[in-house]
Order: structure tokens, then C-alpha cells, then sequence
């Protein structure tokens, strides 16, 4: 597993014939090709894990949930556990995504017991962090990223934290067509390297997947992934399109 292209379809495909749909271009656009180097991991909306997950059982292909509870069962009304979600087909957990902090009021602490609770239950945790507009214009972004990474990551062990996923995805860049250059987010993750090497004393070798994510379509996948050392992207938008959501899976299998 080198590479990641990780779909995060937020709460989008709304009915049973989207869903069909969605499922039959994805196929079509699988057919014939292997992947190698790289993994496709898919967060679809919870109500469809079960349903895709099942559909789609191929080599390099998982599934992952956008968000779930800590706790694996219990009061929370409307939530959905870690441990639902690993028996619907998911391997992956989207942890602290921007739109959780901002919309849902997502703290450090809870993104941390999240990403216990998923290790508990043998999902792969992808924290997401990055700085807004206001601390990227104020000069931040250092700030920010190792306040994310000090609680977010708080009492984990250096096994733990080497085999999680962390996106950089600065959140002035979701959605809005705009990217950094490669070399800030270069920048970024040379950050985040010497704040896990430092803090938990992590070698190279050791070092957790590091992906970015912002506006990530076919046509700049190679300068925020490839030419940037990242090891994958974490796509919003262009996943609701199969077509173009494995046209950048294989540019970071440099296919094309
Ligand atoms: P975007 O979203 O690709 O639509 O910018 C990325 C994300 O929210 O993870």
C-alpha cells in the first residue's frame, strides 16, 4: 500500500438509483485495471456502507465511514458506532474532518477518543487538520497543525500513531478550487515529520501516511500528491464522479 486515493463522498447520493448508478460507472472504470501501488479507499454515506461494501469486493478497493460515535454502543441518539461501521464493511475512519469541527463543534479531545475508539476496533483512523484562512493570513499554520497533532494524537502509542493516516487539508482549500503549491504543502509535511519525530520519537521509516487534501481533481493530483511527496490525497468533490475520482488513482499509480 504506497499510495492513497481516499474518497470522501460527504453526504451526498441521495437515492437508490444515484446509488446504482454511482456503483455501475465504478465498476465500468475498475474494469481491467489493477493497482498496484496504490489503494482506493471510498467514504460513502453510512446508510450505503453495507450496500457498496458488499458490491464491490476487489483488491485495493475499501471502504471507509465519514464519522462515528466513540462509543460502541449506548444513548447517543443518532450516532453510529466504530464497531457498526467495521461490521458494514469499513476499514477506514474519517476522523476530525473540518466540516465535523466546524459544523458539528468537534474538539480535539473528542477527534482523540475517535481515534482510540477506531484503533479498538480495527479501522484505520485518517485524522484531518489544516489551518482556516484567518490563521493561514496570520501565519499559523505552524501553530495550529501541532496543537492539532499534540491533542488529537494525545497518550497514543509511536505503533499506533505509524499506523494511522494523517490529511493535510487546509480548510480554505475545501471545496473552493484553490490549492497551495506544492512546495507549502511539502512544507507541511516536513512539519508534521519533525513534530511526530519529536513527540513520539518516530524514525523516517516509522512515519504514518501523509496525505493531502483541498480541491483535489485529476488535473492537479500530480503537483499536490506526487510532486509534493505526499503519499495520496483525500478527495471531496471528485469523488461523486467515478470517472475522475480513479483517473487520479491512477496518476498517483502513474498510469497517466
Ligand atoms: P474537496 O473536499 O475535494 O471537495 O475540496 C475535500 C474534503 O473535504 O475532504
Amino acid at each position: 500500500m504506497n499510495k492513497l486515493a481516499v474518497g470522501n463522498i460527504k453526504m451526498n447520493i441521495i437515492s437508490k438509483i444515484e446509488r446504482d448508478n454511482y456503483l455501475k460507472i465504478l465498476r465500468d472504470k475498475l474494469k481491467g485495471k489493477t493497482f498496484e501501488e496504490t489503494s482506493i479507499i471510498i467514504c460513502p454515506p453510512a446508510v450505503h456502507l453495507e450496500y457498496f461494501s458488499e458490491k464491490i469486493k476487489k483488491g485495493n478497493i475499501f471502504w471507509g465511514i465519514q464519522n462515528a460515535h466513540w462509543e460502541n454502543s449506548g444513548s447517543y441518539t443518532g450516532e453510529i458506532s466504530p464497531a457498526m461501521a467495521k461490521e458494514m464493511g469499513a476499514d477506514f475512519e474519517i476522523i476530525g474532518h473540518s466540516e465535523r469541527r466546524s459544523n458539528f463543534g468537534e474538539t480535539n479531545d473528542m477527534v482523540n477518543k475517535k481515534i482510540f475508539s477506531a484503533f479498538k476496533n480495527n479501522l484505520i483512523p485518517i485524522m484531518c487538520i489544516g489551518e482556516n484562512i484567518d490563521e493561514r493570513k496570520s501565519g499559523e499554520t505552524k501553530k495550529v497543525v501541532l496543537n492539532q497533532i499534540l491533542e488529537g494524537l494525545k497518550d497514543l502509542t509511536k505503533s499506533k500513531v505509524s499506523k494511522m493516516i494523517i490529511a493535510y487539508e487546509p480548510v480554505w482549500s475545501i471545496g473552493t478550487g484553490e490549492t497551495p503549491r506544492g512546495e507549502e504543502i511539502m512544507g507541511v509535511r516536513i512539519l508534521i515529520q519533525k513534530i511526530l519525530a519529536d513527540q513520539f520519537g518516530l524514525t523516517i521509516k516509522q512515519m504514518p501516511k501523509i496525505l493531502y487534501g483541498g480541491s483535489v481533481d485529476y488535473k492537479n493530483a500530480r503537483e499536490v500528491c506526487l510532486s509534493a511527496g505526499m503519499d495520496g490525497v483525500l478527495v471531496g468533490g471528485e469523488s461523486l464522479y467515478p470517472d475522475s475520482f480513479i483517473k487520479i488513482a491512477e496518476i498517483l499509480e502513474d498510469k497517466i
